[in-house]
């Protein structure tokens, strides 16, 4: 029987190895279905390869955030160089036109608010019927591997894989990361794996070190949260690492909405992702059009 002391064996990750040749372009994807991989197009841009999701879920667990006081006035200016947008079927339906052709993460967990300690009891608060209203083009549910929640988030996730593979809609798996867990290689080595063998066709993680590995032995896409806010040249950083290192995008939010100029940010990490700009033309990019972009 597998067992816990197994995963503290080194592996050889064979990095330098590409997976197999698709025909796809979004890994581990090749044998899904039409619609399925018709949602995924309009996720990860089938030139490149790779996405930029703009995040700005985090009132469902925080209320109104800085940068996010006024969702109807701080997003829609960054819709225009998102590919996708997630968000809560709230946020969207109140703030947000659905006059734009970008792909829609729909935040379809939902628990407790950042006031509990203990966040990781989450259940799925969004029916499928309403994620198809809402064309969701994936549907995002919270995992936390090693909380006390572990079970009810794997419950969640394996039931929206179900739920989402009978309409043809991928599942985003994120990894949470509660407190008592600390931001590991080998913690995000094992959780990220365990949402793609759940059946999730994309997961979100954080950027950390030995994270070439991380991506090497996920069989589907890794997109990487922005966490807290850092510099932007930071920010840029993390995000030119983590594509160099086999992230397939970034899924960033307060990195791009608490930056001093939101607009510039997005388009600076859009150079990085879709681009290849480096890190110091990427932040060149975004000091120039800090100067030329009103927000
Ligand atoms: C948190 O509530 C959400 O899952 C966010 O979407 C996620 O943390 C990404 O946002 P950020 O880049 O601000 O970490």
């Amino acid at each position: 029987m597998a067992d816990k002391d197994g995963i503290n064996l080194p592996k050889d990750y064979a990095i330098d190895i590409k997976p197999p040749t698709q025909h796809f372009h979004v890994k581990g994807m090749e044998h899904v279905d039409w619609g399925m991989k018709n949602r995924l197009s309009k996720i990860f841009n089938p030139k490149t390869g790779k996405t930029l999701m703009l995040a700005f879920d985090h009132g469902y667990i925080m209320g109104s955030t800085s940068g996010l006081e006024r969702l109807d006035l701080s997003i829609p200016p960054l819709i225009e160089d998102a590919d996708c947008l997630m968000a809560t079927r709230g946020a969207l339906r109140s703030c947000i036109m659905p006059d734009h052709n970008k792909a829609i993460a729909l935040r379809c967990s939902a628990g407790s608010s950042v006031l509990k300690d203990d966040m990781s009891h989450e259940v799925i608060g969004v029916d499928i019927d309403d994620a198809i209203r809402m064309n969701a083009s994936c549907i995002a549910v919270q995992s936390f591997i090693g909380a006390s929640g572990e079970c009810q988030s794997i419950n969640n996730i394996v039931k929206a894989v179900d739920n989402g593979n009978r309409y043809g809609i991928p599942v985003l798996g994120v990894v949470a990361v509660g407190k008592e867990m600390k931001r590991t290689p080998k913690y995000f080595l094992l959780a990220t794996r365990m949402l793609a063998e759940f059946g999730v066709s994309i997961v979100k993680t954080y950027y950390c070190d030995d994270f070439e590995k991380i991506t090497a032995a996920c069989p589907v896409p890794i997109v990487i949260a922005g966490g807290k806010k850092v510099s932007e040249k930071e920010a840029l950083e993390i995000t030119y690492k983590a594509i160099q290192q086999g992230a397939a995008g970034v899924d960033m939010g307060r990195n791009v909405f608490q930056a001093e100029n939101p607009k510039a940010m997005i388009k600076a990490v859009r150079s990085v992702v879709h681009d290849k700009f480096s890190v110091e033309k990427a932040f060149k990019l975004y000091e120039d059009m800090k100067r030329c972009t009103t927000y």
